[in-house]
């Protein structure tokens, strides 16, 4: 049994169906990737696993239990936590007050006042910001604010990591860079997805990989087996490149 499963998944808005019938599983310690052009449902799918979007049809279920139409707070509080497209850190808040924020929902820790300055430098040295705990949001270059954003994720102290494009905005070092805390991330026994637009980034550290396209599954194996797949060239022919 897979620890995070989507089975038959719908979501539609009004007359547009933008996630159709999709079902995958994700196993513990996995790395899978959900590619797709834009507005193929990527982020539908996030939200939908997150409780942000009430289900049309289909369920999703965390470690064997029904997760489909609980709460949001629920949903973190099992361990599935994600880092949305959008950054949103509080200006007013430093890098710590940030993160500790993301600490409070577990109603045993916040009765102790979330975490400490240990557990917090904790979760910002895993995205190599442990040296900019005290620095504003607004100071910190585009991939820090980004990487804050895993680290606030990575304080609710998840057992799967939802990522929508991590690596968006980012040059070719601060990928690399990412990919290798991601990987580290995921030796310590890190659950993830994570969503691209294409396999460039993703080739080497997904171990599978999801395509998803105008709402539905498109194909799904092998990173190596992906990129060769003509209908999904074909997906992409009228964009970008897979
Ligand atoms: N809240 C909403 N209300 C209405 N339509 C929506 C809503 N959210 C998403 N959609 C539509 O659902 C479809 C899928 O959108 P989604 O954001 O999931 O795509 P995506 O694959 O994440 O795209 P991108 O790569 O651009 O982030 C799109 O047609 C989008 O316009
Ligand atoms: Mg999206």
């Amino acid at each position: 049994m897979s620890l995070l499963e989507i089975d038959g998944l719908t979501k539609r808005f009004g007359g547009l169906t933008a996630v159709d019938d999709v079902s995958f599983g994700v196993d513990r310690g996995e790395i899978v990737g959900l590619i797709g052009p834009n507005g193929s449902g990527k982020s539908t799918v996030f939200n939908c696993i997150m409780s942000v979007y009430d289900v049309t049809d289909g369920a999703i279920r965390f470690d064997g239990e029904e997760i489909t139409d609980v709460s949001t707070h629920e949903v973190v509080n099992r361990g599935v936590a994600r880092v949305s497209q959008e950054s949103n850190p509080i200006e007013r808040y430093s890098v710590a007050g940030n993160i500790k924020l993301f600490t409070l929902p577990n109603t045993v820790r916040s009765f102790y006042g979330g975490a400490d300055e240990q557990e917090i430098y904790g979760y910002a040295d895993r995205v190599g910001l442990g040296d900019k705990l005290e620095e504003q949001p607004d100071e910190l270059p585009h991939a820090d604010v980004r990487r804050l954003e895993i680290a606030k994720a990575l304080a609710t102290e998840p057992e799967v990591l939802l990522l929508d494009e991590p690596f968006a905005g980012m040059n070719q070092a601060e990928i690399s860079t990412l990919a290798e805390q991601i990987e580290a991330m995921r030796e310590e026994g890190m659950t993830m997805v994570v969503v691209d637009h294409n396999m460039s980034g993703l080739m080497s550290l997904v171990d599978r990989t999801v395509v998803l396209h105008n709402g539905s599954k498109l194909a799904a194996g092998l990173p190596e087996e992906i990129v060769e797949d003509e209908s999904v060239q074909e997906a992409y022919l009228a964009g970008e490149g897979i």
